[in-house]
């Protein structure tokens, strides 16, 4: 296990947010190595004792906020402009005597010449590491782009490409249901499959990030990465074993799959909008004002050409400014052959469905139908019964927990490859490309709604209402 971290972008967002806070969990359980130390990099000018005073201020809501100083003890703080790689080189070759494992959480503009300052410094001779954020590129060219700059520097054993999503304690239980179960991997197919929902609501808006939304949309923030990730993970076939390349191969290969959209099943398949004012959890929210196109929310029927999954729709669903915070999978089984029961008629029957939350609770459910034995009724009534499969959690854990330790040990089962990286954007293009050949409009929805009313045969039951009924 390396011990030591470099970590630029310090004092970003997701820094405050989320890395300083799993540090802070992880020095409280003790899974951090004996020697373990910070080097945060970032813009802003400080010294240490400045940087330790402005991230107490920023953590001040943590549970774990008396550990700080003893994190502090084992921090130091240099303010670098990573656009220099000299100074980036300069800076930090005191740090070269030990691996580390180095963590962009910075622009992707930023890779190149953080990565050459690096290089230079000797930060990443073997078995030193690199860490990526998203977005990586805009596209399938910048994204090759990218990662040839990358590979000029290490190669891909050593870079760790973070998707936080694979990080969740629910998406690692899907694999453990999957492949632990003959029950569900038996009915795992198109045959008993009728389709599969991937729903990713937020109430927050883009507020603050509006010149990178400006860029990208939720196409490129969400679906390239988190949603099709996920997709990866529910449709994959069986890995030979759990390690990092059988489970990523097996995610290529589903992710290759996709069926390019073409600006003829544009119309049908994809929905995009974008947030007006409106009131999100009774509080009066201000719209998304942009003069260029770019959609807050996005909703797809993805189909994937392979033998298992061919005939079964995924729809994907993300917006920003939902009604509520919202993200699921739902797997939707198709209903038995011959129905024998009075109540309820055939088509009021609940269908089997296994449902798995990551937020706002991380719960997994299975829906089935079972039989109120009552007497009153002289046949036999079905009525829904909901099992909970959820395994009780010690604590719920920040995904970056599991992360950051993931790479100070060297797994990259949770890390996205570079071949994945690439499926994925040949997709996102493919999208991209179709909206704008069929000129898919961008749709007004109110902040606090579920979207534009076209969208509603896109999200799931639970949020929009039985499908086949709303069909009706
Ligand atoms: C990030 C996106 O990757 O994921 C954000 O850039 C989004 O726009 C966030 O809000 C959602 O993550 P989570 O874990 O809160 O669902």
């Amino acid at each position: 296990m390396l011990d030591t971290l470099l970590l630029f972008g310090a004092t970003g967002d997701l820094a405050q947010r989320y890395l300083f806070p799993s540090i802070l969990h992880l020095l409280r359980d003790r899974l951090l190595p004996e020697d373990f130390r910070v080097v945060a990099i970032g813009r802003s000018e400080h010294d240490d004792a400045g940087f330790g005073e402005w991230l107490r201020g920023r953590l001040a809501d943590e549970r774990d906020l008396a550990l700080l100083p003893e994190l502090l003890r084992h921090t130091h703080y240099h303010s670098l402009d990573l656009a220099d790689p000299g100074a980036v080189a300069t800076a930090l070759a005191p740090y070269a005597a030990k691996p580390a494992v180095s963590y962009l959480s910075v622009p992707p503009n930023l890779f190149e010449p953080a990565c050459l300052g690096l290089k230079r410094a000797g930060l990443l001779e073997a078995p030193s590491r690199l860490v990526l954020e998203k977005p990586i590129g805009h596209d399938l060219d910048s994204a090759r782009h990218i990662d040839a700059t990358l590979k000029a520097s290490l190669d891909e054993s050593r870079i760790f490409r973070i998707d936080h999503y694979l990080g969740k304690a629910p998406v690692q239980n899907l694999l453990a249901l999957r492949f632990g179960n003959t029950l569900l991997e038996a009915v795992w197919h198109n045959r008993w499959i009728e389709s599969v929902d991937i729903l990713v609501a937020e109430t927050a808006g883009v507020d603050g990030r509006e010149g990178y939304y400006a860029g990208y949309g939720a196409l490129r923030d969400m679906v390239q990465n988190h949603m099709l990730q996920l997709l990866a993970l529910v449709a994959m076939e069986p890995p030979g074993a759990l390690d990092a390349d059988s489970i990523r191969d097996e995610k290529r290969k589903v992710l290759r799959a996709l069926r390019p959209m073409g600006a003829t099943s544009a119309g049908a398949d994809s929905v995009r909008g974008r947030y007006g004012d409106g009131v999100v959890e009774g509080q009066a929210v201000k719209g998304f004002v942009h003069d260029g196109e770019v959609e807050t929310f996005v909703a797809l029927r993805a189909w994937i050409d392979n033998w298992r999954w061919t005939g079964v729709p995924f729809h994907l669903a993300t917006g920003k400014r939902m009604a509520a915070r919202s993200t699921e999978v739902v797997v939707t089984f198709k209903p038995v052959t011959h129905w024998l029961f009075d109540r309820p008629v055939r088509d009021r029957a609940t269908p089997n469905r296994l449902r798995m939350r990551l937020q706002p609770d991380e719960t997994i459910e299975l829906d089935l139908m079972g039989s109120l034995a009552g007497p009153e009724f002289g046949g036999m009534e079905l009525q829904p019964l909901e099992l909970d499969l959820s395994m009780a959690q010690p604590q719920r854990r920040i995904a970056y927990e599991r992360l950051l330790l993931d790479a100070l040990n060297g797994n990259q089962t949770l890390f996205v490859r570079d071949d994945e990286v690439e499926a994925a954007w040949r997709w996102i293009d493919s999208v991209s490309a179709a909206w704008g050949e069929a000129r898919t409009p961008v749709q007004a929805y109110p902040a606090g709604s579920w979207g534009p009313q076209a969208a509603r045969d896109f999200l799931p039951d639970d949020v929009a209402g039985p499908r086949r009924r709303r069909a009706a």
